[in-house]
């Protein structure tokens, strides 16, 4: 029996990359997949994997920094499956790479819209078709950033820090309602965004993977493996946690 069998969960960001492989091992683990995506076209693709694997999928374009639209997720949600046990916030949008002196209002805001008020927006509409049927876990996707901080990345940072605070505060805010909010804290992690910044940044390769403790990159399927965990009732005593998912980034792994 899958860890999510007869659930129903939602993970936004699901058109590519961690968001993608969550989908997936949601379906494998038995819970039915609400896909949801700015790229519509790319949530489409990705619920079509989920079903070709035999497992049912609904994808749902959604902009998580747009209440509205974040609202209509929820209702399509519940419409389509009547309930909603589990969901990883996962959408996020960074700034770009640049010194925190010429970052501009613009891109601090919509960085801060989606990565930060875009998970906020997501679990306030989520807890309560939750709390509908008695409860629920929610995973939000913070970062390694969040915790320490990046260089040239400050707006992504502050958000994911603020991912961070805001899930501590839900979780002590729903502990007694049967609502669960927990975050994974990835570190670096082999998507396609982070290849494309490598080919732009081939020098750095080497010593991103260097800072982990294991000296390589994270898989998706290893993001997604601990959100599942993180969404099922095996951890039913867990709320409140960041877990890092990072090959040993904030250990000591100098050889002195
Ligand atoms: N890849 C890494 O190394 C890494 C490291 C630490 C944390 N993370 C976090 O993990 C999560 C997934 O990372 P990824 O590398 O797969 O991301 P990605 O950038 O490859 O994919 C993000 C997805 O979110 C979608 N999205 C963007 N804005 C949206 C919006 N307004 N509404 C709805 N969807 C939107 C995009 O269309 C895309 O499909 C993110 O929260 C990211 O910050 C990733």
């Amino acid at each position: 029996m899958g860890l999510l069998e007869d659930k129903v969960g939602l993970v936004t960001g699901a058109g590519r990359g961690i968001g993608r492989e969550t989908a997936l091992v949601f379906g494998r683990e038995g819970a039915r997949v609400v896909v949801a995506d700015v790229d519509f076209e790319a949530a489409k693709e990705t619920a079509a994997l989920v079903e070709a694997e035999g497992f049912e999928a609904l994808a749902i374009e959604v902009d998580v920094a747009d209440e509205a639209s974040v609202e209509r997720m929820i209702a399509s949600t519940l419409e389509r499956f009547g309930r909603l046990d589990c969901a990883s916030n996962n959408a996020a949008l960074g700034a770009g790479f640049r010194p925190s002196t010429e970052l501009d209002r613009a891109r601090w805001d919509r960085c801060l819209a989606v990565t930060l008020t875009g998970v906020w927006l997501c679990a306030k509409h989520e807890i309560p078709a939750m709390l509908a049927t008695g409860g629920g876990a929610i995973v939000n996707i913070s970062s390694l950033s969040g915790i320490k901080g990046q260089v040239r990345q400050a707006a992504y940072a502050a958000a994911k820090g603020g991912v961070i605070a805001l899930t501590r505060s839900l979780a002590a805010e729903f502990a007694t309602r049967g609502i669960r909010v927990n975050s994974v804290a990835p570190g670096g992690i082999e998507t396609d965004g982070l290849a494309a910044y490598f080919a732009d940044n081939p020098q750095i390769v080497e010593s991103t993977k260097a800072v982990h403790a294991m000296r390589r990159l994270g898989r998706p399927h290893e993001i997604a493996d601990a959100v599942a965990y993180l969404c099922s009732d095996r951890s039913s005593f867990v709320t409140g946690e960041v877990l890092h998912v990072d090959g040993g980034i904030t250990i000591n792994a100098h050889d002195a």
